[in-house]
């Protein structure tokens, strides 16, 4: 059965901290363990460049986030793990969604039209200090999803229209070219809680109200110390659902230590004993994977090894195939097989392919040749076994005329860019299958 294909990216401007950890990080581990899943995570480093333009915190923030990753239990061999800017087909396929996505839908994107406003509000020019990479972010991030063709897209409520967008893409270009693409679909974690920061508000960068997920112990200490309560004195009962060290405490508490706490507020426990028992129980979770955090910080040519591993794999599997179909698909074509596909296109059917024979020859060994109806364009020589053949015969198909030579010549009166072309449209044709194959329908 084909696996569904969930995927999300993370943008890497920024250092996580317990609220990334509680609403993304830990179940997204989480899900990548179950099976009929194939998951992809990504370090969203083409869109970091959108709100960072200090290279040196991109960089950072890059390796942080990825050891965080890591350190949470996520495991590179079983999930596509990689860094955006590591698989270039993602900016080539932006740019031929680009072609298709309406001007009009970008201009109601929430953050364009939030900048905008900001200006208008300032008496300023609707577009000032507005880049264009801000106009493009959802046309990037469907880049992301439909590379893959992603089946389900895990992500936070800001993000619902841009989903929305990539499906609307993908369905223009569809209507255009083909059924290339899957419409992919936004799946929000309802029941993830937000995690209230220091002064009560969401915990969010933006507030600067966050607790770094792996701040050394002392730090982490002082930080939980710090959070805002009401002044109720010991022994005076406490309202434990308004209360933000209650919500961070539940966060990382089973549910028996959830109740237990509960009651505890209700007994009137001390802030400063309630955010003791917090500090520990953070702690108990946090410090083995801070230790693995730091262990991996200490060597980041493992982890940029990691991500390059993730991405060259990913590129040969799939996004190279699907770029190689999609080009097509659009007229980014052959040159050589312009006359063949204009018959065929007038014809309104697909040229035959020339395709490979393997057979025995009288002397008992074994021989392959490439025809094209009754005109042999490649005849291979002797082979001792079947095996042998079928070799060299992958090795052309795979690598076109490179693999040419070595006891495989052309067919008489065959010049080298017939044979080019003819293998260039087998590998096409093996593409598509492959892609069709990739898409699950
Ligand atoms: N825009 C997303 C965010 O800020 C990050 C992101 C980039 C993403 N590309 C994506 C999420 C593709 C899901 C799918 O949270």
């Amino acid at each position: 059965m084909q696996s569904t294909r969930v995927l999300t990216g993370i943008t890497t401007s920024g250092t996580p901290h317990l609220g990334n950890y509680v609403g993304a990080i830990r179940p997204a581990v989480a899900a990548s363990r179950q099976p009929g899943v194939e998951s992809f995570y990504f370090l969203a480093d083409y869109h970091a460049l959108i709100k960072v333009q200090d290279p040196a915190r991109v960089q950072r923030s890059t390796l942080e986030i990825a050891a965080t990753w890591l350190a949470c239990g996520l495991d590179p061999d079983r999930v596509r793990f990689y860094r955006q800017s590591d698989i270039p087909e993602t900016t080539e396929l932006m740019w031929l969604l680009t072609c298709v996505a309406g001007k009009g839908i970008l201009n109601r994107a929430h953050a364009y039209k939030a900048a905008v406003d900001r200006n208008r509000e300032a008496g300023e020019d609707d577009d000032a200090a507005v880049t264009a990479g801000l106009f493009m972010y959802p046309v990037l991030m469907a880049a992301d999803i439909l590379l893959f063709n992603a089946h389900k897209v895990p992500v936070g409520r800001d993000q619902i229209q841009h989903i929305e967008m990539a499906r609307d893409f993908a369905q223009r270009f569809n209507h255009l070219y083909g059924e290339h693409f899957v419409l992919p679909e936004v799946v929000i974690e309802e029941q993830v809680a937000t995690l209230p920061g220091l002064d009560g508000r969401k915990m969010s960068k933006s507030y600067d109200n966050t607790i770094p997920l792996f701040a050394p112990r002392e730090e982490l200490k002082k930080l939980v110390y710090s959070i805002v309560t009401d002044s109720r004195a010991p022994g005076e009962p406490k309202d434990a659902a308004n209360s933000n060290v209650f919500q961070l405490y539940r966060a990382f508490a089973s549910e028996p230590e959830t109740e237990a706490m509960r009651q505890a507020f209700a007994d009137g426990i001390a802030w400063g004993e309630a955010k003791a028992a917090l500090f520990e129980r953070i702690d108990t979770e946090v410090a083995p994977l801070r230790e693995k955090y730091e262990a991996l910080m200490a060597q980041p040519a493992g982890i940029e090894q990691v991500l390059r591993d993730g991405a060259a794999r990913l590129r040969e599997e799939r996004a190279i195939p699907t770029l190689r179909v999609l080009r097509e698909a659009v007229g980014l074509r052959d040159l050589s097989l312009a006359g063949r596909d204009a018959a065929a296109g007038s014809a309104g059917t697909k040229p035959a392919l020339a395709t490979f024979k393997q057979y025995r020859g009288d002397d008992g060994r074994f021989y392959f040749k490439l025809v094209d109806g009754d005109r042999v364009l490649l005849q291979s020589g002797a082979f001792e076994s079947p095996r042998d053949a079928g070799g060299r015969l992958a090795a052309l198909r795979r690598d076109g005329v490179d693999a040419l030579g070595d006891g495989v010549v052309l067919g008489d009166g065959v010049d080298i860019d017939t044979v080019r072309a003819a293998l260039a449209a087998i590998a096409r044709d093996d593409a598509e299958k492959a892609a069709r194959r990739n898409a699950g329908d």
